[in-house]
């Protein structure tokens, strides 16, 4: 398959969720997640941690149970109703018109999920990470849309950011992201490193993914 062929819309996404088509999700904490958590917090409390493409990524009230500030970004407004409800965490909903979409807040207002495309969020609406779960996200979007992705990440590292990204080694498409795509989107303030990769478990594997690879990105 040709790089950027494989495109979904943003309204083809969100039709999925519409439609409870969503195989994609996974119900147990990705088994990189608990390997490099440790990384990701790197000793520190209350990190103000981005999840983009989130779903209802259960990783996310992992996060929040031992008490970080979680930010995701889903155009599929069921994926996000469906967190809250199945996780039983009270939460409101608010209009948010300059991303033309909706903020479901938590009570406690430390999860924030924005219900909009991705590619309409920016610094002016949060900002300042310190840590990124990048799972199912840059490793799922359009090739064709794969800097402009990058650039919003950028732009929403801030001081001791870690951001962790997944990459899924597929047996039936092209691995989305190599490290020399990786090393040249973030250079210049950032550094990159390539540094697990885990067999899947037969979770994973009936997907059809053979691997993980992870990459370590920080900002300088
Ligand atoms: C492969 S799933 C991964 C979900 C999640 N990260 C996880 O690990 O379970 C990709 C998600 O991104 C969402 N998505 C795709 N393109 C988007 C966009 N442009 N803006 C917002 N959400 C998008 C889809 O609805 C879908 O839930």
């Amino acid at each position: 398959m040709e790089e950027g062929d494989c495109t979904v819309t943003v309204d083809e996404w969100a039709k999925l969720w519409k439609d409870g088509k969503t195989d994609f999700h996974i119900s147990e904490l990705c088994p990189m997640f608990t390997k490099h958590v440790d990384k990701l917090l790197n000793n520190r409390e209350k990190v103000k941690t981005f999840v983009p493409l989130c779903g209802k990524a259960v990783e996310m009230k992992w996060l929040w149970d031992k008490g970080h500030e979680v930010v995701g970004i889903e155009c599929g407004e069921e994926a996000l109703k469906e967190f809250f409800e199945e996780n039983k965490i009270g939460y409101s909903i608010v209009e948010i018109p300059e991303l033309k979409g909706k903020l479901y807040k938590s009570d406690d207002g430390r999860i924030r999920l924005y219900c909009c495309d991705f590619y309409l969020f920016n610094s002016a609406i949060e900002s300042e990470f310190g840590a990124i779960w990048d799972s199912g996200a840059l490793n799922a979007i359009n090739a064709t849309d794969q800097e402009k992705y990058v650039a919003i990440i950028k732009s929403l590292m801030g001081n001791r950011c870690v951001n962790l990204s997944v990459i899924d080694d597929a047996t039936d498409w092209e691995i989305p992201v190599n490290f020399d795509k990786m090393k040249t989107w973030f250079k210049d303030g950032f550094s990159v490193e390539a540094n697990d990769y885990v067999e899947a478990d037969e979770k994973l594997k009936s997907f059809g993914i053979k691997g993980q690879q992870l990459y370590t990105i920080s900002k300088l």
